[in-house]
């Protein structure tokens, strides 16, 4: 049995990169901050993505040898490094999807808006460059504090006239899949079957998964509703703390923004999927908000309403509002002060 899982594995890079070629087009994706915690596990997982042919590692520092180490992994994805900003334009040019987990983790004691100084300049500076040299692509935004970098991105964008808000989006999977995982195991139910919608934002209240919508349906006390809330919104936190003043999530992270990258993917691909992600939305009075949108050719396609909320998700909605909109509203600022 063993022999036959190993003939099989092995032949499997072949099969994908006929597949590929056939079938899907080229697609050329970078990581921006590829040397680091998240950047490198979610580089080699882009790398393992069969819809993903061209792949670029950029980072200040370290990239060359990230990827070469990535780049004698046998898929088909080319793999080219790029270290420092001088060589920021080539890591970009012809990209259709940029996935951008740059700049510091928290450490204990920190909420993701003390990230805030540090990252904003970061995420601004890469934003500049992507609306100069690939501003057709998809945008992934990790890096953090994303109830406002992602605002950041959009001042960015509309300032150098590139910005279409169908492209941008706050990578928020990992709280789904965190609420995937933490349902699934105290239910005792199958993982892969299980789904839970997330909203709202990605820092701490802001996060709200929605139980009452969970799949497959089964009962919950309403105690375990709030334990199942409370851990999903601290989940972050529960990694800092484990990691103590090492870092926040980063293989988690990068498992769940390999998810969402190729959900973009087949989306630009035409195969249309649903998935949750913080964008420009008017479903809310909020200008961005985290809900289930559908990916198609163009980004996102359409913002999925609500759906019915139980009394505790509606008055988790309104608790989240007013941070939610400082967030927004210091990233906005931080680009353009007269807002
Ligand atoms: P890390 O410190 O291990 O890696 C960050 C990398 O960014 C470093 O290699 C650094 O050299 C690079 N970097 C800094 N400035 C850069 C620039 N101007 N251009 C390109 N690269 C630059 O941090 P880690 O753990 O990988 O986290 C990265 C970010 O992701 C943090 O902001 C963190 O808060 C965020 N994060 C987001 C999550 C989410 O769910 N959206 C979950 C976990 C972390």
């Amino acid at each position: 049995l063993l022999k036959r899982s190993v003939v099989s594995a092995a032949k499997s890079p072949a099969q994908t990169r006929c597949i590929s070629s056939s079938s899907s087009p080229r697609r050329k994706v970078a990581v921006l901050g590829a040397a680091g915690g998240i950047g490198q596990p979610l580089g080699l997982l882009m790398k393992l993505n069969p819809l993903v042919t061209d792949l670029s590692l950029y980072d200040i520092a370290g990239t060359p040898g990230v990827a070469a180490d990535i780049s004698h992994v046998d898929t088909t994805a080319t793999v080219e490094g790029f270290a420092g900003e001088a060589d920021l334009a080539k890591a970009l040019k012809g990209c259709d999807l940029v996935i951008i987990p740059a700049g510091v983790p928290r450490k204990p004691g920190m909420t993701r808006d003390d990230l805030f100084k540090i990252n904003a300049g970061i995420v601004k500076g890469l934003c500049t460059a992507i609306a100069e040299h690939c501003p057709g692509a998809l945008v992934n935004m990790i890096s953090n504090p994303v109830n406002s970098t992602v605002p950041i991105a959009a001042e960015v964008f509309k300032l150098h006239g590139t910005y279409d808000s169908r492209k941008l989006f706050g990578v928020t999977t990992l709280d789904v899949v965190r609420a995937r995982t933490f349902y699934s195991v105290l239910k005792g139910l199958p993982v892969r079957e299980v789904n839970v919608p997330v909203v709202g934002g990605h820092a701490g209240i802001t996060i709200l998964p929605l139980f009452s919508q969970a799949s497959p349906k089964v009962q919950l006390t309403d105690e375990e509703i709030e334990a199942l809330t409370k851990r999903t919104q601290d989940g972050g936190t529960e990694v800092v703390q484990a990691k103590a003043g090492k870092g926040s999530a980063t293989l988690s992270m990068a498992y769940a923004g390999a998810l969402f990258a190729e959900a973009c993917l087949k989306g630009l691909n035409g195969v249309e999927n649903i998935q949750c992600s913080y964008v420009a939305s008017d479903i809310t009075n909020l200008p961005f908000f985290s809900s289930k949108v559908r990916l198609g050719r163009n980004g996102v396609e359409e913002v999925l309403d609500l759906g019915s909320l139980s009394d505790y998700e509606q008055k988790g909605l309104e608790a989240l509002k007013e941070e939610l909109q400082s967030s927004i509203q210091k990233g906005l600022d931080f680009v353009k002060p007269q807002h």
